[in-house]
Parts: C-alpha cells; sequence; structure tokens
C-alpha cells in the first residue's frame, strides 16, 4: 500500500497530537478530528511539514451527524481509511462515588464510551466494506483496575475495553483488527487535571516502577505497533503501557 490513511479523534493535543505527528513521520496521510477550528488547521499544516497530506475535520465524538460526516469526509479526501485512532477522551468529573450525578456519569460516558461507540460503529461500515483496517481504542490502565476518586472514568474505560474486544469478535471476519492501548500515567493536560496538585502528581508518579511519566510519544509509538504490519495477527487485545504500574 502507499501512503496508510489514518484518522485519531481527539487529535489536538496530548496522546491523540503525539500519534498524529509519529503516524505523519512514518510516511501516513493523516485526518486529525477536534472541536477547535484554529488549532485543527494549525496541526494539518504542522504535519504536512512532515510530508503527511493532513486534513483537519471538526468533529465532537458525542455527535453522530459529527462522527459519520468525519468518516465520510476522509474517504471523499482519502479514498479509504486504514487505520482510526480513538483517542478523544475526558476525565469528567473526579471525586468521591458518592459525590457522582447523572449529569457527571453522562458528562463521561457521552465522550468515553458513546464517543467510542460512534466512531468504532462508523469507521467499520467503511473498513468492513473495504476488507481491511486496523482500529485502536485509547483506553486506560482503569480500564482494567479501579482507582478511589475516579469511579465513573473508571467504568467508562472498562465499557471501552469490553467493547474493543467485542468489536474485535464481529469485526475479525471481514479482515478489520480492533485492539485498544491503556495507558499509565503520562504527561498530558488530563494527567495534571486528575491530579490536580503537584504534590498529588509526584505521590503517583512513585508508583510507576520505571520511575517517570510516560511521555505521549509512549503511547504513539503502541499505536503505530498496533496499527502495523507487524501486529496482523493481534486483534481483540488490550496493551498497556504503563512504566509497570499494574505488573504488580
Ligand atoms: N494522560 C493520561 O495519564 C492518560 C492515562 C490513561 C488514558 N488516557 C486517555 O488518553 C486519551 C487522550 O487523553 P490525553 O491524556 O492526551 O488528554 P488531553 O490532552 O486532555 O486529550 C483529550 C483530547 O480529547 C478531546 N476531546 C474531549 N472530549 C471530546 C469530544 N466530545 N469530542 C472530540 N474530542 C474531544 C480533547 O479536545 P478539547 O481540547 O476540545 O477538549 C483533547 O484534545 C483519553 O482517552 C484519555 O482518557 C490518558
Amino acid at each position: 500500500m502507499s501512503s496508510p490513511v489514518v484518522l485519531i479523534t481527539g487529535g489536538l493535543t496530548g496522546i491523540g497530537r503525539a500519534a498524529a505527528v509519529a503516524f505523519a513521520k512514518k510516511g501516513a496521510n493523516v485526518v486529525v478530528a477536534g472541536r477547535r477550528d484554529e488549532a485543527g488547521k494549525a496541526l494539518a499544516e504542522e504535519l504536512r511539514g512532515f510530508g503527511s497530506e493532513a486534513e483537519f475535520i471538526n468533529a465532537d465524538v458525542r455527535k453522530e451527524d459529527d462522527v459519520r460526516a468525519l468518516v465520510d469526509r476522509t474517504i471523499e479526501r482519502f479514498g479509504r481509511l486504514d487505520v482510526a485512532v480513538n483517542n478523544a477522551g475526558t476525565e469528567g468529573r473526579p471525586g468521591p462515588i458518592t459525590d457522582q450525578t447523572a449529569e457527571s456519569y453522562a458528562a463521561t460516558f457521552d465522550t468515553n464510551v458513546l464517543g467510542t461507540l460512534l466512531s468504532v460503529k462508523h469507521e467499520l461500515r467503511v473498513m468492513q466494506a473495504q476488507g481491511s483496517g486496523s482500529i485502536i481504542n485509547i483506553s486506560s490502565t482503569y480500564g482494567h483496575e479501579g482507582g478511589a476518586g475516579a469511579s465513573v472514568y473508571v467504568a467508562s474505560k472498562h465499557a471501552v475495553e469490553g467493547m474493543t474486544k467485542s468489536a474485535a469478535l464481529e469485526a475479525a471476519n471481514s479482515g478489520v483488527r480492533v485492539n485498544a492501548v491503556a495507558p499509565g500515567p503520562i504527561e498530558t493536560g488530563m494527567l495534571d487535571r486528575f491530579t490536580g496538585t503537584s504534590e498529588r502528581k509526584a505521590a503517583l508518579l512513585k508508583t510507576v516502577p520505571l520511575g517517570r511519566v510516560g511521555d505521549p510519544a509512549d503511547i504513539a509509538r503502541a499505536a503505530v505497533f498496533l496499527a502495523s504490519e507487524d501486529a496482523s495477527f493481534i486483534t481483540g487485545q488490550i496493551l498497556t503501557v504503563d512504566g509497570g504500574k499494574t505488573a504488580g
């Protein structure tokens, strides 16, 4: 294949942005999706500097019309969709479960779960017809362990992992692979918002055996691997990238 076509949701910051840069540097044509036009156009311009035929498309993953149009416009522009990184996510409103509400639940699940569902649905629509493709959902170590003060986010990422495995089973006979990457603590705006104070962030980092916070590029490289031919027999799996945090 010439240049694979890669779609990344929530692609303007943090892990999504690092994935966009990593795929562009590997020679992919990249569609970055996000909610802020100016930042999106600037990122697409930056990606073109790596030789990528990059495009920005405005899409809120909670809205099915946006997600449908995102996939359709990708096909109109590039004719195919080879890789999708479903990265858009929110920490919601962290705090004890006794403080959670229907609103805090919806604020988290609408992006993390409904957003992933709509993305996978419309990506599979074109990938299954194409007979090939690789979908990578961004979960979290909280997708397969508990986290005090993060119950709703934890529940949402457990849902992402269950959905990933189910979609993999449904898509396998069409040649489409569906996996997830589960990051540990990664240096992004979300980690700062989650921890709230430098003391809490430092305490969290002490729990990482490799002794450092992850870089968004660590997650980007895992996504590039799962998208590649080197991972051609891997589907329905959750690849944890956490510096050993959940090994104990
Ligand atoms: N950082 C960590 O320690 C960590 C650990 C485990 C998993 N993760 C996961 O990694 C993914 C990326 O997070 P990050 O750490 O890179 O944080 P981030 O920089 O805050 O990135 C989240 C991105 O998602 C976008 N987004 C949020 N809601 C959206 C919506 N409804 N529609 C479209 N885009 C939306 C945000 O765009 P706006 O700027 O428009 O809000 C932002 O660009 C998330 O799924 C997160 O749960 C992160």
